[in-house]
């Protein structure tokens, strides 16, 4: 038979599929469906019209299948494209001098009080046109596919107000048409009250609620990209010092009004209750979790919200208290992880060091972490059925790491083990 692309020879191919075509729990995230497992055989992978259309043994395929192209993977390792569902891609400018202060030991919520933090992104942003935002951002997306992220979300957040948040969309949409990564959308008009509204920030809520919500709906729904199959999601910075549980539930009701998906940033420094609340609207995801109780770690369980954690924030902010996500995954929550690139919290553009972090501070092994940036973080975006896995059907989203075995990502830190991505079949980018 034709097709367009084998990878063949690998001495590694691990496919991270759910047995449900669920997110993975519990013990099934130990199992990041190595195809060799046990025979050592080297294993390829087909492909035709961006979709995997063969998986197994490379003698075998390599028999059935007539490629027009070929990639040599000996001695390496063919694993999914990565998903980062968790991002604050656009903004302008950058937070260093912050960041000297955070070391001095300056706390996060103290420079946010003091109108820093966010509202200093949000200056920088505001005052940036779309085109200036796109231009910055172009270089970190390159790096993050360049280190193996083949899809991936980014929030608004920066402008927090009408306009501006209208303009963060609007930027996020060119740079998303303009780049091979698959970008999705999330308005986080509530990332937290803009000075106008430092007096009165339940008129902010009301102008989320009544106005930006409702245009940015309107400005998605009339955007005619094909990647509209999937919906833009609306998420909400529960936290002191941002939006109190009843305000979060008023913003994520009225996303969810205008067919956005809830998301939720909670639990990160203080537990307010945010989890129980987002499950009961039916968020998709739950992101952070650094301080979330036993009974919200149970609910979540219960519940079909994927549990994403960010370790790349706790180190970068120099804290100890890490989600605990090895109680997460014994407990039954599907666990994902991600950078949540953010100029404030955490400038990673590497998964591969968040999975370096997670597997030495919140004890994950190395396979439930990289399920955690693959499958997982696919579910955490509600498109775990066409990417985040490689079974046939899927898009043709793979990369191939430059070590015999997927443990490598996580075991070494500090460079990039990816050596192809491809994107839709096809080699979008190569290192070295
Ligand atoms: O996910 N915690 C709130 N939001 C971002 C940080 C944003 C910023 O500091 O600019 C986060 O950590
Ligand atoms: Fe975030």
């Amino acid at each position: 038979m034709n097709c367009d692309l084998i990878i063949h020879s690998a001495a590694q191919l691990v496919t991270c599929a759910s047995a449900n075509n669920g997110p993975k729990r519990g013990h099934d995230m130990r199992d990041v469906g190595d195809i060799a497992n046990g025979n050592h055989l080297p294993a390829a992978i087909a492909i035709s019209d961006g979709q995997i259309i063969a998986i197994g043994p490379s003698d075998d395929i390599c028999a059935d299948y007539q490629a027009k192209h070929s990639i040599d993977a000996s001695g390496k390792t063919i694993c999914p494209g990565l998903i980062d569902p968790h991002t604050h891609l656009i903004y302008a400018g950058d937070r260093v001098a912050e960041w000297e202060m955070k070391l001095r030991g300056v706390a996060y919520l103290e420079i946010l009080a003091a109108g820093g933090g966010i509202v200093s992104t949000m200056r920088a942003t505001r005052a940036a046109g779309i085109a200036a935002l796109v231009a910055q951002a172009k270089p970190r997306l390159d790096t993050l596919m360049r280190n193996g992220v083949t899809t991936c979300e980014i929030k608004t957040g920066y402008g927090l107000s009408l306009e501006a948040e209208l303009a963060m969309l609007q930027a996020i949409e060119q740079l998303a048409q303009t780049h091979p990564c698959d970008v999705l959308l999330t308005l986080l008009a509530a990332h937290t009250t803009p000075p106008e509204f430092k007096t009165d920030p339940n008129g902010y809520v009301d102008l989320v609620v009544e106005q930006i919500i409702p245009q940015a709906a309107a400005w998605f729904n009339q955007n005619a990209r094909a990647n509209h199959a999937t919906p833009m999601a609306c998420d909400v910075f529960c936290e002191n010092h941002a939006f109190d549980v009843a305000q979060a539930r008023r913003i994520l009701m009225a996303g969810k009004q205008h067919g956005l998906t809830p998301k939720i940033h909670v639990d990160q420094f203080t537990s307010l209750g945010g989890v129980e609340m987002a499950l009961e609207v039916g968020a998709l995801s739950c992101d952070h979790l650094d301080v979330t109780t036993a009974d919200d770690r149970a609910r979540l369980a219960q519940s079909s919200a994927v549990a994403v954690v960010l370790p790349a924030v706790t180190f970068h902010l120099g804290s100890h208290q890490f989600a605990n996500a090895r109680a997460f995954i014994d407990d039954g929550c599907a666990l994902a992880l991600s950078t949540d690139h953010n100029p404030g919290s955490a400038p990673c553009l590497s998964p591969a060091l968040t999975m370096s972090i997670a597997c030495r501070y919140q004890k994950l092994n190395p396979a439930e972490a990289l399920n955690a940036c693959t499958i997982n973080a696919a579910h955490a975006l509600g498109i775990g059925n066409k990417v985040g896995s490689l079974e046939i059907g899927k898009q043709a989203d793979i990369i191939i790491i430059n070590a015999p075995d997927y443990r490598h990502l996580a075991y070494q830190f500090g460079g990039n083990l990816v050596q192809y991505v491809i994107k839709n079949g096809a080699v979008a980018m190569v290192n070295g």
